[in-house]
């Protein structure tokens, strides 16, 4: 070998070349040589610093664009398995307790029962905020969001006596909803829109409870990693965040549209990001609560024919969930234009197949604030998602999965299916309240199936090395690490 590679290594990132001239020859000269070599300078380039994270991207991109010819076969495979080695030591080591870090080390030492109590709570907490989804759209629907004109943050008491109920009445009655729309509302009418409001917000900080009390009863048990708990802390802070996003989407109901003849109603940008924020949180509290049931990947001890199926498949469910969250995303701009209400028939738009003020309004304005785009964009981004779900079940049939893996993709198919079929019946019917709900909760359910989907065949090495990049670096050394790792895996 000429000179010592793990001295490339250490000296200077741009020595890839070098390191392959090196590896080329210890390659052709004896293989259990270049295996010693590839441990140490993977060990190297995870051990450290960040610098020494970008040598093991910059091998690895350079074995990648070079066509190597005979032993460069071995070189790929050789680096393979010896990155799956290195990274299943550290793995290993987690699982006898030690405390490091890394995607599925959210749990590294706890016993089975204590993990199935934190798999129970965390569960609970996301079917909590699903279903806090669920009333915030109750809430539009029966257009109750506007009648609480005050906002807390430790909380409101609810008006108990008829006097407390008669402030609350002057209060919304001098608001712009009651003036241009609801001019003719009763007490009891009131009494109601403000007690769903109320329910909303309660609920919202109820959670707050349900997640904080008993994480505190876990930390001073023990039984929080610190991975785990600046997951939770990130947590807490996105829901602390989602309820004043929640408010300054209400104040912008509360203000005098500038159109006379307009109907006052919260903006519709606020409203997305009120809903996309809130599907974050449901997704990452999601994926916590499955890696904490499931640390280990399903994929982890699978044939090399399994975890190439899962890798394949993960190529078509990253941007398929991204194809979700924007078609939820235009659908919350459908509710928050209203736009539900116009054109409701199918399949065309009033008979027409593209509607003749599709760009009504001049510039990027016109996607988000013309009724008639909104909706349109919102159906061909909706047809694209179960066509893409479709050919993603397709494609799956030709893959090596898990009869877990079939089973979710074809659930996926069906809920994708089902929940387009219930957005037509929707807008057909007007929106109605509990069509209007279930097309939400057929929202949330396809992308609970994507997201378990995804979990199912979660890369093992990623896994893995984000663990040992947790453990021995930076960020900046992890980040490296993970793309190395990404890098490998598409190598397969
Ligand atoms: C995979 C397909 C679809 C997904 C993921 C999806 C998702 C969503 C979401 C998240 C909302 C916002 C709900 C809210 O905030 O209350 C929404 C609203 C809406 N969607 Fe869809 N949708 C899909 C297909 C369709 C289709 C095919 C139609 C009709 C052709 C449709 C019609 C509507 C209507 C009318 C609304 C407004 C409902 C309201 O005002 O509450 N959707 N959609």
């Amino acid at each position: 070998m000429a000179g010592s590679p793990l001295a490339h290594t250490r000296e200077n990132g741009a020595l890839a070349g070098g390191i392959l001239a090196d590896a080329q020859t210890s390659v052709s000269a004896s293989p259990p040589q270049a295996l010693g070599f590839f441990t140490a300078c993977l060990r190297q380039a995870c051990v450290g610093s960040a610098a020494k994270g970008e040598n093991l991207a910059a091998l690895v991109r350079n074995w990648q664009d070079q066509r190597l010819p005979g032993s460069g076969q071995w070189v790929r495979r050789l680096l393979c398995q010896q990155w799956r080695s290195a990274t299943t030591g550290v793995a290993a080591e987690s699982s006898r307790g030690l405390p490091v870090g890394g995607p599925e080390l959210l749990t590294a030492g706890l016993s089975d029962p204590s993990r199935r109590q934190l798999v129970w709570w965390l569960g609970i907490c996301s079917a909590w905020v699903a279903s806090l989804v669920v009333i915030g759209g109750v809430t539009r629907l029966t257009r109750s969001g506007l009648s609480m004109t005050e906002w807390k943050f430790s909380g409101e008491r609810p008006p108990m006596s008829a006097r407390d109920w008669g402030l609350a009445f002057d209060l919304y009655r001098m608001s712009p909803e009651w003036e241009r729309v609801n001019r003719s509302i009763s007490l009891e009418e009131f009494k109601f829109i403000y007690w769903v409001e109320y329910m909303h917000r309660m609920w919202g900080r109820m959670l707050g409870l349900v997640f904080a009390g008993p994480a505190v009863y876990f930390l001073s048990r023990g039984m929080i990693t610190p991975l785990m708990g600046r997951r939770l802390g990130l947590l807490f802070l996105m829901g602390g965040t989602q309820g004043l996003v929640g408010w300054w989407m209400v104040r912008s109901g509360l203000q005098e549209p500038e159109d006379p003849h307009a109907v006052p109603r919260v903006s519709p940008y606020r409203l997305a990001a009120h809903l996309v924020s809130a599907f974050g949180i449901y997704a990452l509290l999601a994926w916590t609560t499955m890696t904490t049931a499931a640390p280990t990947p399903a994929l982890s001890s699978a044939s090399l024919a399994l975890r190439q199926g899962g890798a394949r498949l993960r190529g078509w469910l990253i941007p398929l969930s991204c194809l979700v969250g924007v078609t939820a995303t235009s659908g919350a701009f459908v509710a928050g234009m209203d736009a539900g209400h116009a054109f409701n028939t199918w399949p065309t738009m009033n008979g027409q197949w593209v509607p003749d003020d599709y760009f009504a309004i001049d510039g990027p304005r016109n996607f988000f604030e013309n009724t008639a785009a909104v909706q349109f964009n919102h159906r061909l981004l909706a047809y694209t998602t179960v066509v893409a779900t479709l050919l993603m079940v397709v494609a799956s049939r030709r893959l090596a999965l898990t009869p877990t893996a079939r089973r979710l993709a074809t659930a996926a198919a069906v809920v994708a299916v089902g929940q387009a079929s219930l957005g037509v019946v929707t807008l057909l019917t007007h929106v109605p309240v509990a069509l209007g709900s279930a097309h939400q909760v057929g929202a949330l359910s396809l992308f609970t199936v994507l997201l378990g989907l995804l979990h199912h065949v979660r890369s093992p090495e990623l896994s893995a090395a984000g663990a040992m990049a947790a453990r021995y670096g930076s960020p900046a050394a992890a980040g490296c690490v993970l793309l190395g790792a990404a890098l490998v895996t598409q190598m397969k």
